[in-house]
């Protein structure tokens, strides 16, 4: 599928966006393991959560109304899953991936993980180091364990870990094997990144402790099923909001999205860069802070993206660096290394698809400098197989004169089969061809 979107759109408008894909995955795997029914309410339906979906389900977990918004689990209470007949298919999911092998690591089965493409390039020595060192027998390709993975489970023992990258993925994996050990588990991390699991595991019932950078969670724990319902994803309303920030006159307002802080680090930037944002109506929903957030626009300046905003920023970087493209001065993104092995060398995509629409942008090891106030005009460009690629070059492509086509653009259904429905109904020309 190709993405043709016209140039020079004013955004206007409110919109929903569907629910949060890290939100969305915990629940299901939450429940999977917890004692009783869990009913999960606005779950995500895109690919990435259904292959965390089927997963479960071929390790014996019911679940029932996958593929829809309203999902029930119903658990197996604890370290019970059953050896799978076949391999897991995470698809392109890493979360899917990671998330599993933690809870795979307290099962005494052989099994196998596997992923597309992508996902067999993405290292999972982050996961499988710590989960060895707590009894597990992990195998994978080379010594960063490259999918596909075997992983033979035992009788864990609990670890504390320093993680050398700031990663809520591996801090999940890690904590989610603890639930099945006796003993406290204590996960270190360098700098915050996301925190659903730590939200998420209370609300079932188990007891998690965070004091800064540290997270101990108590094994055993036995989990209850519960209700809840997932906030809309606030790293997919970043294409919108961030585009409505470039363009002057643009007013967007997403609705109800999770405005946990972990996950937000892109509105502080978009307020450095000069634009209007406002929260309001912040409520509580499933343990996380939510609200609508208003964004207006105005001539944006560069700015510095570096330390501790990385992990807040991580699946919005690419969106930040087209709408710096248009803004006024130098915007200079670092210490975000980790956009080399997401579902693509973010870096190295996202600065030779900018490119090719007129920026001119410089890559670095850990990150590049996009040198602002370029007129872009609309170019054919492609995805790199990658969602957050295809969705951000569009919003480049909003920002140029003419018409930008995204090839490759099927990728948008990983994590927001919507999007180019709400870009339209902000008032954009858009067409799938
Ligand atoms: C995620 C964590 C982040 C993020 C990914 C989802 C999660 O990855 O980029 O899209 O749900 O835990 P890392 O943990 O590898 O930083």
């Amino acid at each position: 599928m190709r993405l043709k979107v016209l140039g020079r759109a004013k955004l206007k408008g409110d919109f929903f966006v569907p629910g949060d894909k890290s939100i969305s995955h915990r629940a299901l795997l939450l429940g999977a393991i917890a004692e009783g029914e869990t009913i999960v309410g606005n779950c995500l339906v895109a690919e990435d959560v259904l292959s965390t979906a089927h997963c479960l389900q071929s390790l014996g977990v019911r679940i029932e109304g996958v593929g829809t918004e309203n999902v029930k689990v119903y658990g197996v209470g604890g370290a019970n899953f059953s050896k799978p007949d076949s391999n897991l298919d995470c698809g392109n999911s890493g979360t899917t991936m990671r998330l599993l092998m933690g809870l795979l690591a307290a099962h005494e089965f052989e099994s196998w993980l596997i992923g597309d493409a992508s996902l067999q390039k993405r290292p999972m020595d982050r996961v499988a180091i710590p989960l060895q060192k707590m009894g597990a027998k992990i195998e994978g390709r080379t010594e960063r364990f490259l999918p596909p993975i075997r992983m033979h489970g035992a009788k864990l023992k609990p670890i504390e870990w320093a993680l050398p990258i700031a990663s809520a993925q591996a801090k999940s994996a890690i904590l989610l094997a603890g639930l099945f050990v006796d003993g406290t588990t204590i996960v270190q991390e360098p700098a915050l990144s996301r925190d659903h699991t730590e939200r998420m595991l209370r609300a079932f019932g188990a007891k998690v402790v965070v004091r800064n950078l540290t997270v101990a969670v108590f094994g055993k724990a036995r989990l209850r099923g519960t209700k809840l319902v997932v906030p809309n994803d606030p790293s997919s309303a970043a294409f919108f909001l961030c585009a409505a920030a470039a363009m002057t006159d643009a007013e967007v307002t997403a609705l109800s999205i999770s405005v946990n802080p972990t996950r937000i680090g892109y509105l502080d930037v978009l307020r450095h860069m000069g634009a209007t944002v406002i929260i309001h109506n912040e409520r509580t929903q499933a343990g996380e802070p939510v609200a609508d957030v208003t964004v207006q626009g105005s001539k944006l300046n560069g700015v510095t993206v570096a330390g501790e905003l990385i992990p807040r920023t991580i699946d919005e970087l690419p969106v930040l660096a087209a709408i710096a493209t248009v803004a006024e001065g130098t915007t200079i993104i670092k210490d975000a290394q980790e956009l080399r092995v997401k579902e693509s060398d973010r870096i190295a995509a996202i600065v030779s698809e900018l490119r090719k629409l007129g920026a001119q942008v410089e890559e670095l090891p850990d990150g590049m400098v996009i040198y602002g106030n370029s007129k872009l005009s609309g170019a054919e460009v492609e995805s790199h197989g990658d969602h957050r690629i295809a969705m951000a070059l569009a919003i480049a492509g909003l920002l140029a004169e003419g018409e930008t086509i995204v090839n490759n653009a099927n990728c948008v259904a990983i994590s927001f089969p919507q999007f180019p429905k709400v870009l339209s109904s902000l008032g954009v020309e858009v067409e799938m061809t």
